[in-house]
């Protein structure tokens, strides 16, 4: 049942994103390498989120989904800067060859670059919403959870913890609430964020909005919990990207400081803060339940 909503919805997203990308009036080179990193393939997770929040709340039709592929832009373009070879060097991404390596270096910079502000062209549309105000609160949200408090910020903790800047190049000896705000910041704000702009498009009371803030950190934090574990368990035709990388690569991750067993344990109790902090929106909130679930099963 989720796995069908999530479908239907990556679908209606997919078309928004081909619309979005049409380039008309771009150099075609960097138009292509936009498509490349964004279209054909990725769960269409944090889309998702933004319009099955919004759905829950009352609030439904284009202007969520749009609210949504911008999310999804920032996404991809923080996958294309994340595979670059001075971040983690990867080959293989969505199933298919990363963007600098289907392109160049330089072009994959740039396609990221031009992603990221195409995002905030796109919430500034008022399709999204009629409201000025509820379209400058989305930018706001989806702006600090991208940026140097947010996802780039917990880039620059992750790769810091590889032991990179360090002189004598060693991975970092991070501890558990170290590695929690790395991906706090790196993963959960962006997921965060999307609950957090469904809210906003929903039209949430103050405390609704703070209690669906909370479902997001939980099932952020679980996200990239089962992302490290997919790393160590999952394989690289499942995944579409490079599988069994991160230890090698002094990553600073739950998995490498507990050991698998208990970052599933970790997950189930992410999973039941998540489902505590939906306690007051009763059955409409289902669809929101599952996907904590699928969050931290997941397989690919
Ligand atoms: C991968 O995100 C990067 C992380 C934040 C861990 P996803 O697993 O959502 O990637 P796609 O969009 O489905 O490819
Ligand atoms: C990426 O984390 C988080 C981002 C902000 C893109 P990872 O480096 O673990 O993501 P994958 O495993 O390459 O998808
Ligand atoms: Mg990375
Ligand atoms: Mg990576
Ligand atoms: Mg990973």
């Amino acid at each position: 049942m989720l796995a069908e909503a999530l479908a239907a919805n990556a679908a209606a997203v997919e078309a928004v994103l081909v619309d979005l990308l049409d380039g008309a009036h771009w150099p075609p080179r960097l138009t292509e390498a936009m498509r490349h990193g964004t279209l054909a393939g990725g769960k269409r997770l944090r889309p998702f989120l933004v319009v099955e929040t919004a759905r829950m709340l009352g609030r439904e039709g284009p202007g969520v989904v749009k609210a949504g592929a911008a999310v999804e832009l920032i996404h991809s373009y923080s996958l294309i800067h994340d595979d670059l070879p001075a971040m983690d060097n990867d080959a293989l991404r969505r199933g298919r060859p990363t963007v600098h390596r289907a392109f160049d270096v330089a072009t994959a910079i740039l396609a990221g670059d031009a992603l990221l502000t195409l995002a905030f062209e796109v919430l500034a549309d008022p399709e999204v919403d009629d409201d000025p105000e509820r379209r400058s609160d989305l930018v706001a949200v989806l702006a600090k959870a991208a940026g140097p408090a947010g996802m780039v910020g917990g880039q620059m903790l992750d790769l810091a913890a590889e032991g990179r800047f360090a002189a004598d190049k060693r991975p970092l000896a991070l501890d558990v609430d170290q590695v929690a705000r790395l991906q706090a910041m790196k993963t959960g704000a962006l997921i965060a964020a999307a609950v957090e702009m469904g809210a906003v498009l929903g039209a949430a009371d103050r405390s609704q909005r703070v209690q669906l803030r909370h479902y997001g950190e939980a099932i952020g934090a679980a996200f990239q919990i089962a992302d490290d574990l997919l790393d160590v368990e999952g394989t690289t035709e499942a995944l579409g990207k490079a599988a069994g990388k991160d230890a090698a690569a002094g990553k600073g991750t739950l998995v490498s400081l507990w050991g698998a067993e208990r970052a599933h344990r970790r997950l189930d109790e992410l999973v039941a803060a998540a489902d505590r902090s939906l306690a007051a929106f009763g059955a409409a909130a289902d669809g929101l339940r599952r996907t904590a679930r699928f969050v931290a099963e997941r397989r690919s």
